[in-house]
């Protein structure tokens, strides 16, 4: 199924949770890539309601989302959290809309496809009514893999994460910026969204953590999330996550094993010419992915390729991405699954 009402020439496209950190970048990117729509819908708590939005030189007014706010929309872009997705999601798909949800709540069930473009677009049109966006860590870890596994499978990866506050929301980014204000003129500030300080510190993701395994909800995602997107349920994972003081962009540290040897050499040839990944490898002037550079763009930046030396039998890569999770994690790679299925029902429209 490619969208469900019938094939149309702009669809009208909806985004629940329009005010938040991802819901920004989701209007950006619709009005930056001239995405082909025939109305836009902003919809958000009460608290924002009667707010107005701007998008290609109009004021859009954000409306209060109830379970009647999806007549008429052909794509509904949900980016509020899981409880929300899991209330209004059906009502969407009720009304016929087809939903792209950048929440948790999907991701791992049967029947829905969870889509990174780059990696498994054909599974986009095999949805029946939801289709999921992966995490924003597992989306940066995976997306420059891909095309290494495609010509000498990955078997086993570890990854370590180094997650700005962004992935945290809009408060996160507020909480980054006062408390580092705070630090530096010697006042006290409590932590109202993280649960520690976060100028000027690290600690382990703020996710729930398992009791039995330790690893916390965030590792758990990107360990399950990337098996299901490779497809490959044997593909040995483990990660680290840890939330820095950045403000907008992961950056994160990628070991992988393939079957079969393989250089770095090969490596880099392999990422120079793959989509949504720019490599970023100046060994002379030690100029490697960072967060400042990632910051805005598209691309996934990708550099210190380098033999693993741990692994003897040469299977074993090492590099760092960095991207900006808000876009390539989280707005953009939404954006590209509706310019999938648009791109589809024109196809059908014109057959
Ligand atoms: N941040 C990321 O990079 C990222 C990446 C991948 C996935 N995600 C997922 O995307 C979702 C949103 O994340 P975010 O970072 O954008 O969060 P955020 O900045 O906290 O924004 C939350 C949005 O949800 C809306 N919302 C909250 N309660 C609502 C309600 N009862 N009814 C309708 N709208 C409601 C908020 O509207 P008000 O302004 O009216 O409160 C706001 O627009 C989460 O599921 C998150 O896990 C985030």
């Amino acid at each position: 199924m490619s969208m469900q009402h019938p094939a149309s020439a702009r669809p009208m496209v909806a985004i629940v949770g329009a005010t938040g950190a991802v819901g920004v970048d989701l209007i950006q990117c619709l009005a930056q890539r001239k995405f082909p729509l025939s109305d836009l819908k902003l919809l958000a708590s009460a608290r924002s309601a009667g707010r107005f939005m701007e998008f290609q030189g109009r004021q859009i007014p954000v409306e209060e989302l109830t379970e009647n706010s999806f007549e008429g929309v052909d794509i509904a872009l949900f980016s509020a959290g899981s409880t929300i997705s899991r209330r209004f999601a059906p009502a969407a798909v009720a009304s016929a809309a087809v939903v792209i949800d950048n929440s948790s709540a999907f991701r791992l069930d049967a029947g829905v496809p969870l889509v990174v473009p780059e990696i498994n677009p054909q599974a986009a049109f095999d949805h029946a009514g939801i289709i999921a966006n992966p995490n924003c860590s597992t989306i940066i870890s995976i997306t420059p893999l891909w095309p290494i596994h495609r010509i000498n499978p990955i078997r086993r990866l570890v990854v370590s994460t180094y997650q700005a506050a962004s992935g945290a929301g809009a408060a996160a980014m507020d909480e980054l910026r006062e408390s580092t204000r705070a630090y530096l003129d010697n006042r006290l500030f409590e932590p109202r969204v993280l649960p520690h300080p976060y100028a000027f510190n690290a600690f382990s993701h703020n996710s729930d953590v398992d009791p039995q395994s330790g690893y916390n909800a965030e590792e758990i995602k990107i360990m399950r999330e990337t098996r299901k997107i490779f497809g490959d349920e044997t593909m040995r994972i483990s990660a680290t996550c840890v939330r820095i003081p950045v403000l907008r962009a992961h950056c994160i540290s990628v070991h992988f094993e393939c079957e079969a040897p393989i250089s770095a050499d090969e490596v880099s040839g392999i990422l120079q010419g793959a989509a949504g990944v720019k490599v970023v490898d100046d060994r002379q002037r030690n100029y490697f992915p960072m967060p400042r550079d990632a910051t805005g763009q598209d691309d996934l930046l990708v550099g210190r390729i380098r033999q693993d030396a741990s692994d003897p039998t040469g299977r074993s890569v090492a590099m760092f991405v960095a991207g900006d999770q808000l876009l390539k994690g989280a707005a953009l790679n939404a954006v590209q699954i509706a310019e999938l299925l648009q791109a589809k029902s024109q196809v059908a429209a014109m057959a």
